[in-house]
Order: structure tokens, then C-alpha cells, then sequence
């Protein structure tokens, strides 16, 4: 049994900690049934945070996800800090997070569950069978670079601007987590950009080009424009295995592929950094959907994403591949027995709440040993 690994729990504000409290019993199923025991901490961040310490994170609890294997985080922000300055928002607990953890790719896997079919907003032959894995660049582009603001003309007309920069190095990076990942599922990778009209699209897709050549060979690479990119999506999505794309494209893309599995409440995500010389990573692992303030403390919040997003945590920071697969079937069986959080909820299954869904995954989990 693998011991000792480090995780720090993040649970936040809304339904964070109530979809955090059946992760937790996940790991502590993990440890009863022999397969992994973690050191745990759990700690405090976003709006949680800013009612004890005036700030949405603090430098401890910075310290403690730096030293941490991996974290995982639940959801920030609501109303109730809705006043408080744009930098001192619970969501900056995020930011800051992604930015001193240096977590540069972000993985969205948008995958349709079969028992979930009529939930797409597409029709069944279109989605069955979908399984997409969105990387997107998180920490450069046009959401960072420079020159960035808003100026007065000298006619005193005003001029916004932003600019998309991307280097090399950051390019390589995020397209060798993406040609690794391609290698693991079907081996093929989309890389999507504007290298029609953008030259950092262009110099995007040269580096692909390059690096899929000289060291991933056996991937099959595509290019595609990213409004092309969009429209197939809609249109012919089971085309796609990986997509790797900026931050800005990868923001848009990844929300659109998520929409269509038409659940919120079953989508996990992973952040990655760069390896170190021992291979170690930092990653942050949440579900896509955010604190759900308008049912919060209603015990009613699905806590699958938070379930899968502990999954992923498994699979990509310690490479327990199979123990990861063991949650990911216990969540297809219960959706496969007709249970249904409100979110997802169809004619004829049982609506049940936040503890009954956790229940009914650890059931699965005990079956399957
Ligand atoms: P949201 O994802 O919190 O909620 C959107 C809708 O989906 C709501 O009707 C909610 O009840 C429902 N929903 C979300 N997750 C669910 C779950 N697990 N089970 C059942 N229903 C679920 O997005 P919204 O309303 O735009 O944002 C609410 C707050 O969350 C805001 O303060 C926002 O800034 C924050 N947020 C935080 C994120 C994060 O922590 N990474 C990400 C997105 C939003
Ligand atoms: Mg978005």
C-alpha cells in the first residue's frame, strides 16, 4: 500500500465543502480497503478565508499547497462578498493558487455518460460514445500579456487593449502534456488556433508541428482554426479525442464541449504544472461548476465532479490508474441504477440528495473491492 502522500483539501464556500465532504469519504474508503492512504489537510480558502483572515488566501495555506502532492479544491465565491475590492474576491484564492503553483495546463475531459444520454442538448447518435479531453493553456495569452489597459488618445478618445503573446517554452509545455495524454486515450491530438490571421497562431501551430514531429511521432496531430474548431464541435464532436489550444480559445471550447454532456454537476477538471527533475508536479484538481449559491446548504448539490475530480487526482499525480477507473465505475453503475441528483434529474429516475449519492458511490465502491 502506498503511504504517506500529501494531499491538502481545499473544500471553499457554498456547496465546496458539502460535495468535499463525500470526496473525503472516497479517501478514506480508499484507505479502508487497503489501495492508498493520504496525509490529509484541509484548510481554508475564498470566502471561507476572507471571514477569518480578511483575504481569500493566505500565505500558509499557500506554503501547504506548495509542500502538498496535490490538492484538491472544492468552489469559491457568493453573494455575500459580492462587495468586497475586485482584488480581495474569494475567487481570487484561484488565481493566486494557479499562479504561485506555476499550473499552466488545464485539463477538461468532456465525457458523455451513457446512463446521462438525454441530457445533451444533442441528439444521442451524436454524443454516444463522446469523450474529449480539452487541454488549454492557463497562465499566458492574451489574458497576461503585455502591453495591457485602457488609454486616452490624445483626441480623447479611449483605446482598450490586450495583447496574446505566447513563447515557445510555453507553447512546448503545454502541447507535451497534450501529446502524452493523446498517447495514453485514442493517440490523436487537435491542435487549434487562428494561424490564418494570428502570428502567435501561427508560431502555435510551427512549435506543435515541430515538437509532434521530433518527439511524438506516433500521435496523430491535426490543426484546426478555432471558429472551425467551435462549429465541429456542434456538429461532429465524437471527431475529437485531445484538443490543445491558448488560453483564451480553450476558455470558450472547453465550456462548449462541456455543455455537451449537458451536466454541470459531473464535470471534474485538473490544473498541471511543469515536472521537476524527480518527475514531481504541482496539480490542483476541482469540479468546473462553482459554489451553486442558490442551493447551497440544502444538501441537495451532485457531488460526482467533486468524486471525479478526486479520480483524476488518483490517476494524473500518482499515476494510480486503476483505483481511478474503480470511482469513475462506481459513478457509471449509480447513474446506470437511476439515481439522480436535482441537476441531473430525468423522468423516471429517484431524486435523491448530496449524502445519498456519496452513499450509493461507496455502495458501488465496496462491490467492487
Ligand atoms: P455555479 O456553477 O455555481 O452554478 C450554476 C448553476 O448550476 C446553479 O443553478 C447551480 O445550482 C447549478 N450547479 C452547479 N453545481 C452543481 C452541483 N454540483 N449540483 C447541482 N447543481 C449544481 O455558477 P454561478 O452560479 O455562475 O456561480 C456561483 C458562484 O460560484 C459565483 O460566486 C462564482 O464566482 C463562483 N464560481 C466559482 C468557481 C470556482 O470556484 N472555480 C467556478 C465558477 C463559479
Ligand atoms: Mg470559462
Amino acid at each position: 500500500m502506498i503511504a504517506n502522500r500529501k494531499l491538502l483539501l481545499l473544500p471553499g464556500d457554498g456547496i465546496g465543502p458539502e460535495v468535499m465532504a463525500e470526496a473525503r469519504r472516497v479517501i478514506d474508503w480508499l484507505a479502508r480497503s487497503g489501495r492508498a492512504r493520504f496525509e490529509l489537510a484541509e484548510d481554508l480558502v475564498g470566502g471561507a478565508s476572507i471571514e477569518a483572515t480578511g483575504k481569500p488566501i493566505t500565505e500558509p495555506v499557500i506554503e501547504r499547497a506548495l509542500e502538498a502532492d496535490a490538492v484538491l479544491f472544492g468552489a469559491v465565491g457568493g453573494p455575500q462578498w459580492d462587495s468586497q475590492p475586485f482584488d480581495n474576491r474569494p475567487e481570487i484564492a484561484i488565481l493566486e493558487l494557479r499562479k504561485r503553483l506555476g499550473l499552466f495546463a488545464n485539463l477538461r475531459p468532456a465525457p458523455v455518460f451513457d446512463a446521462l444520454i438525454d441530457a445533451s442538448p444533442l441528439k444521442p447518435e451524436i454524443v454516444r460514445g463522446l469523450d474529449i479531453m480539452i487541454v488549454r493553456e492557463s497562465t499566458g495569452g492574451i489574458y497576461f500579456g503585455e502591453p495591457r489597459g485602457i488609454e486616452t488618445l490624445p483626441d480623447g478618445t479611449k483605446r482598450g487593449i490586450n495583447t496574446e503573446v505566447y513563447t515557445t517554452p510555453e507553447i512546448e509545455r503545454v502541447a507535451r502534456v497534450a501529446f502524452e495524454l493523446a498517447r495514453k486515450r485514442q493517440g490523436r491530438l487537435t491542435s487549434v488556433e487562428k494561424a490564418n490571421v494570428m502570428e502567435s497562431g501561427l508560431l502555435w501551430r510551427q512549435t506543435v508541428t515541430a515538437l509532434g514531429a521530433e518527439e511524438y511521432p506516433d500521435v496523430q496531430l491535426s490543426h484546426m482554426y478555432a471558429d472551425n474548431c467551435a462549429m465541429q464541435l456542434a456538429k461532429n464532436p465524437r471527431q475529437f479525442d485531445v484538443i490543445v489550444t491558448g488560453n483564451l480559445f480553450g476558455d470558450l471550447l472547453s465550456d462548449l464541449a462541456s455543455m455537451l454532456t449537458g451536466s454541470l454537476g459531473m464535470l471534474p477538471s485538473a490544473t498541471l504544472g511543469a515536472p521537476d527533475a524527480a518527475g514531481r508536479r504541482h496539480a490542483l484538481y476541482e469540479p468546473i461548476h462553482g459554489s451553486a449559491p442558490d442551493i447551497a446548504g440544502k444538501g441537495l448539490a451532485n457531488p460526482l465532479a467533486q468524486i471525479l475530480s478526486l479520480a483524476m487526482l488518483l490517476r494524473y499525480s500518482f499515476d494510480m490508474q486503476e483505483d481511478a477507473a474503480a470511482i469513475e465505475a462506481a459513478v457509471s453503475n449509480v447513474l446506470a441504477s437511476g439515481m439522480r441528483t436535482a441537476d441531473i434529474e430525468q423522468k423516471g429516475t429517484a431524486r435523491i440528495g448530496t449524502r445519498t449519492m456519496g452513499d450509493a458511490v461507496l455502495r458501488e465502491l465496496d462491490k467492487l473491492g
